[in-house]
């Protein structure tokens, strides 16, 4: 048998931003589905029987799992899925951007759950040819986005009454999330990942960062794409308001970052506007994107009072 892999349907509003050099990638995964097409193996009707050995790759969809109670299931998870508690138990398989085929076979999964930045290609080609069924999310940074996450994963796994249950409330959590965005001041500010080590990388354009900016009402006084590092200097030309750090771990990161040469000498760093970002929660647009982009959103204002008069009022923030 063939390897199934199925992208998350087209979201009603198509809103896909790959970061520098993951178009190739993208372009790929496409060419496999069809590929697979031609050949009359997709798309990928439910399993006939439930999965009983999951391996979720992504903190998005192993949320979902959980959220759709089949967590008990779940026999590994990548390290980013740190959330609900119970998966940090879990075996696991290391970064979802680095995956080796050895490891996560010999566990012999069922079902195999891929968030849509799970790489390597070669990695995921490997898998392909195992017959093991597989289900790959589109990398989407979006609120549509996350929503198909929902219904892809409710399908895979057969519970789609409760897929149903949990796009209601997420529908809820975005009229929320719209409400208090709209009218926000937005600051200028900048969004850095700290996370794996190293320099921190400052986001711009096409990266979730840029995304978690555009629903919180930040203008990024950046615009490269992708993420790079930057020096002290274009940071204090960049003149940020405010700063929003990703981090993994409470804690984890912005001391690192506020120590990081100029950060001292932009008004957010002589003001202290920092921000710690949940990383696991908002960057991988799971089911809680919405919920956490509010309560990030209302941090964001109250820094933004501070700088009263100064800030620009848009119609709204959230799309
Ligand atoms: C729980 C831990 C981690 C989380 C939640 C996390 C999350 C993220 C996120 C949100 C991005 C940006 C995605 C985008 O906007 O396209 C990213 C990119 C990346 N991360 Fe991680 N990360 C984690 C740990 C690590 C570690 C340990 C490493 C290193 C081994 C690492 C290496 C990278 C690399 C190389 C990129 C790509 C940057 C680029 O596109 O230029 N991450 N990660």
């Amino acid at each position: 048998m063939m390897a199934e892999r199925v992208q998350a349907p087209v979201s009603p509003v198509p809103r896909v931003m790959p970061g520098p050099g993951r178009s190739r990638r993208r372009l790929l995964v496409a060419g496999a589905s069809l590929l697979a097409g031609a050949i009359g193996l997709v798309p990928a009707a439910p399993a006939a029987q439930a999965p009983q050995r999951i391996v979720s790759v992504g903190a998005d969809m192993t949320e979902l799992v959980y959220a759709l109670g089949a967590g008990e299931r779940v026999v590994a998870t990548d390290t980013t899925s740190l959330w609900p508690p119970q998966a940090r138990e879990t075996r696991k398989l290391g970064y979802l951007r680095n995956l080796s085929a050895e490891g996560l076979l010999s566990l012999e999964p069922d079902l195999l759950l891929l968030s849509g930045a799970a790489g390597p290609e070669s990695t995921l080609r490997q898998l392909e040819g195992t017959g093991l069924r597989i289900v790959q999310a589109v990398e989407d940074y979006s609120l549509a986005g996350a929503r198909a996450k929902i219904e892809l994963v409710g399908k895979a796994l057969g519970e789609e009454a409760r897929a149903r249950e949990l796009v209601a409330e997420f529908d809820r959590d975005v009229a929320v999330l719209r409400e208090t965005t709209r009218s926000v001041a937005h600051p200028r500010g900048v969004f850095l990942l700290a996370a794996g080590g190293g320099s921190p990388q400052v986001a711009g354009k096409g990266t979730a960062a840029q995304a978690i900016l555009d629903l919180v009402g930040v203008d990024n006084a950046l615009d490269h794409e992708g993420y790079k590092a930057i020096s002290p200097e274009a940071l204090v030309a960049a003149r940020p308001e405010v700063i929003l750090v990703m981090s993994t771990a409470p804690g984890g990161g912005i001391e690192a970052v506020a120590a990081t040469p100029g950060m001292a000498l932009t008004p957010a760093g002589k003001a202290g506007r920092m921000l710690e970002v949940d990383g696991v929660a908002l960057m991988s647009f799971g089911p809680r994107v919405a919920k956490a982009a509010t309560q990030l959103a209302g941090r964001v204002r109250k820094a933004a009072t501070q700088l009263a008069g100064r800030v620009r009022m848009p119609a709204g923030a959230a799309r």
